[in-house]
């Protein structure tokens, strides 16, 4: 599907008009998605590594994940917003970089992956990697695992093909 007119019509924009003319702001804007990265990103790998009992393996999981999760959602209304008013400046520099289209499929799936998957999963965790009691539906300590370390490899394959825009 030839999606190149979303970008025209986001470069004739008056968002992007904006976000052309005030390069101050601009950098403020930059400055915004990277916090919200760091945030996001960094809320995640704690709990992927508490599940993976690299990281405070003394303290039950059910606290972490349930913690970090307000500080997910707000990093990615953070990011996201923040994302599309920097791709409405370079709006027909994007529509043909393959490497902001990678970090967009990594986006949903990472987004995806969150609220289903590993939701679902790091909430049935066995007593040997939550510390949160027996669970009378636990899976298998493999399971939970996996889904940590898939998780971590989406989030950090978005993080690298965002740097890679700015080299490409
Ligand atoms: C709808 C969501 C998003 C949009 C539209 C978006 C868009 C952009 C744009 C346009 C840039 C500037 C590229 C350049 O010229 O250097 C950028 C940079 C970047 N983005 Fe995103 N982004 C989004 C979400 C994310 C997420 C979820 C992550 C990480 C998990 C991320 C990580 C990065 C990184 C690491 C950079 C490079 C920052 C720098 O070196 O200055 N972005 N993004």
């Amino acid at each position: 599907m030839d999606v190149v007119f979303i970008f025209e019509w986001l470069d004739a924009s008056m968002l992007a008009d904006f976000a052309k003319k005030w390069a101050g702001l601009f950098a403020v804007v930059q400055t915004v998605h990277i916090v919200s990265m760091i945030m996001l990103v960094g809320m995640l790998i704690l709990g992927d590594l508490r599940m993976l009992n690299m990281v405070m393996s003394g303290v039950p999981s059910d606290p972490i994940i349930q913690g970090t999760k307000k500080w997910i959602y707000l990093a990615l209304a953070g990011i996201i917003l923040s994302g599309i008013y920097e791709s409405s400046a370079i709006a027909m520099k994007l529509a043909y970089n393959s490497f902001f289209f990678a970090k967009m499929a990594g986006l949903a799936m990472g987004i995806v992956f969150l609220l289903t998957i590993r939701s679902s999963v790091y909430s049935r965790a066995p007593d040997s990697i939550g510390s949160n009691g027996p669970q009378p539906d636990a899976l298998p300590e493999w399971v939970v695992k996996l889904v940590a370390s898939t998780n971590l490899v989406i989030w950090f394959s978005v993080a690298a093909n965002g740097r890679w825009i700015g080299f490409s």
